[in-house]
């Protein structure tokens, strides 16, 4: 295969960034979307230019680093993520637009990685869970209704990549927030923080200067792992549900 790449070069966080097109003749098209850009930047090395920065680490679907927005979608137009994505989901003579997520809370370090670390911030923000020290419990030992362990599960599959955000035209993080929220508020083992998880996440989301959700379903579409928005209505419980509690306390404590 040959193709036609159009990918983001920016130096750093400062500097203006462009497009910069390179013609890409050794494509294969059993390779992975960044097996390719390992080729391309071999041969930048060899002609003693600045390969492509890019994210990856497992490159199995896993971790969420590979965040690249491709021909106009998060990971391409296929919904997998990009290390999951191979050149026969593209046609021979295709040109390609390579950009990094876009969104004020994910600054762009170098080309096409991007500072997510907001994420991390807003799982922080979440805290731990309160268990029992002791030894391990029995594994059914505490009853958990299948459907709701299944909800559970969907949720804890999110692999915090961003796409949500960068599918979104408010760059929205309710997606991915949602799924952390979700993941805890469904089991037992959850409940103690419940509340308190709910509305530091959702603080934490705001200050990080991500949108607000206008439900365009844009994020469900897009999401490699098929998070669905169903979560987003679940925050918004559990964080009114925590704003109530909240005023309630604070009513009762400035009384008499
Ligand atoms: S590199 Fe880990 S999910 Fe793509």
């Amino acid at each position: 295969m040959k193709i036609t790449l159009k990918v983001w070069r920016q130096k750093d966080q400062k500097s203006k960034g462009a497009f910069k097109t390179y013609q890409h003749d050794h494509v294969s098209e059993d390779m992975s979307f960044l097996e390719m850009i390992d080729v391309l930047n071999e041969e930048l090395i060899k002609k003693n230019e600045d390969p492509i920065a890019f994210d990856h680490d497992c490159r199995e679907g896993i971790c969420g680093m590979c965040s690249l927005y491709i021909n106009g979608h998060p990971h391409g137009p296929v919904q997998t993520t990009t290390c999951q994505l191979h050149m026969r989901s593209f046609k021979d003579g295709q040109t390609i637009t390579v950009e990094p997520w876009r969104a004020k809370a994910f600054p762009v370090v170098k080309d096409l990685v991007v500072d997510r670390a907001a994420f991390d911030r807003i799982q922080q923000a979440g805290g731990y869970i309160n268990v029992n020290t002791g030894g391990v419990p029995d594994a059914n030992e505490i009853p958990i209704p299948k459907k709701k362990a299944d909800e559970a599960f969907d949720a804890a599959t999110c692999i915090g990549c961003g796409a949500c955000v960068a599918a979104c035209k408010n760059a929205s993080a309710m997606l991915f927030v949602s799924a952390k929220v979700s993941q805890f508020a469904l089991l037992p083992q959850g409940q103690v923080e419940r509340k308190e998880r709910a509305e530091k996440m959702v603080a934490q989301m705001d200050a990080e200067g991500f949108g607000s959700c206008t439900n365009t379903y844009a994020c469900e579409a897009e999401c490699p792992k098929g998070i669905k928005v169903a979560n987003i209505a679940r925050m918004n419980r559990e964080y009114l549900g925590a704003m109530m509690t909240s005023y309630e306390i604070e009513t009762d404590g400035g009384g008499d």
